[in-house]
């Protein structure tokens, strides 16, 4: 698995973990066209990791499992990512010199798990780093949702339920839990999955914030996404069944789809599922990982 370590040569290393949606309602619709969140929503151990450092001029490359699947261009988040806050920095006399960043992708791509927002989230993190400034709080929260639903959960990374489009967050202290990730490899459209939806103004999540039994209390909330995205991807009521085959206590889709996410009583268990699960069906994503803590600081 992708460690938590610094990749090796760059100056500065950040981690971009997966984003889960545990649980997620579509609340309602904005006149932009943007729905209305209810979500519970954590980061796992497991994700990409940007490397960055000082360079003669800008570069993005990129490795890891599903790099070959993004371009290096001017279109990466990555790369707008560094060129919106490179603006933001100019607009107030402050340097941003150029920079190396390379981008591990270990993330499935358009799979559920907010791998893009994740790494605009990184991004911005470790260019505050690098070139030793910082933008006031409200200013990088316009930045983070104006690239991305998902980035400004992404900047937090800690347990959390978002609201609004994904831009109003209140942290929950919920614990570290063993989790599998599972992924059929077939790419599901956001935009798509939620035209489909049935309704959109359905009931928010009804969730105590500090529940003895986490996992007993997410196995009674639900993803409204999940119905429209198994009609439109028939892998995810496949992949949802070999989870639900080993010793889960609880399957269920992340965002919208495709990536299912199982938990288990122990990592042990946990292990043992994404190795059968992996010999089992081949040519399916499968990796065992931890969600963080509320009290675990990652960066
Ligand atoms: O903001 P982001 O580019 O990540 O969103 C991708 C797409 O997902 C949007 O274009 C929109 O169709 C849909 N979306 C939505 N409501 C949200 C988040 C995303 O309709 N709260």
């Amino acid at each position: 698995m992708p460690g938590t370590a610094s990749l090796p040569g760059f100056a500065v290393t950040e981690q971009a973990p997966a984003k889960i949606n545990l649980a997620l309602a579509v609340i309602g619709q904005r006149e932009d066209g943007y729905h209305l969140l209810d979500s519970l929503v954590t980061f796992t151990a497991f994700g990409d990791r940007i490397g960055l450092s000082p360079a003669a001029q800008d570069r993005l490359t990129l490795s890891g499992r599903f790099g070959d699947a993004l371009a290096a261009d001017a279109d990466n988040l990555v790369t707008r990512t560094r060129d919106r806050l490179r603006g933001a920095l100019a607009a107030s006399g402050r340097a941003s010199p150029p920079v190396h960043i390379h981008l591990e992708k270990n993330l499935p791509i358009a799979s559920g798990i907010g791998g893009g927002s994740a790494d605009a989230a990184a991004t911005l993190r470790g260019l505050l780093t690098l070139w030793q400034t910082d933008v006031p709080k409200a200013a990088l929260d316009a930045m983070a949702i104006s690239l991305g639903a998902d980035v400004p959960m992404c900047l937090a990374s800690r347990p959390l339920i978002a609201r609004g489009v994904g831009e109003d967050i209140t942290p929950v202290p919920m614990p570290s839990l063993p989790m599998v990730l599972a992924n059929p490899l077939v790419g599901v459209s956001t935009p798509a999955v939620f035209k489909a939806l049935a309704s959109k103004h359905n009931p928010p999540l009804v969730l105590d914030r500090a529940p003895a039994d986490w996992p007993e209390a997410i196995g009674r909330l639900r993803n409204d996404l999940e119905p429209p995205a198994r009609a439109l991807c028939p892998d995810i009521a496949a992949i949802s069944e070999s989870l639900a085959v080993t010793s889960a206590t609880l399957v269920r889709m992340s965002g919208s789809g495709a990536t299912c996410f199982a938990l288990y009583p122990s990592d042990a268990a946990a292990d043992r599922a994404a190795t059968a699960l992996a010999i089992r069906h081949p040519s399916w994503f499968f990796t065992a990982t931890r969600t963080l803590g509320a009290d675990d600081g990652t960066h």
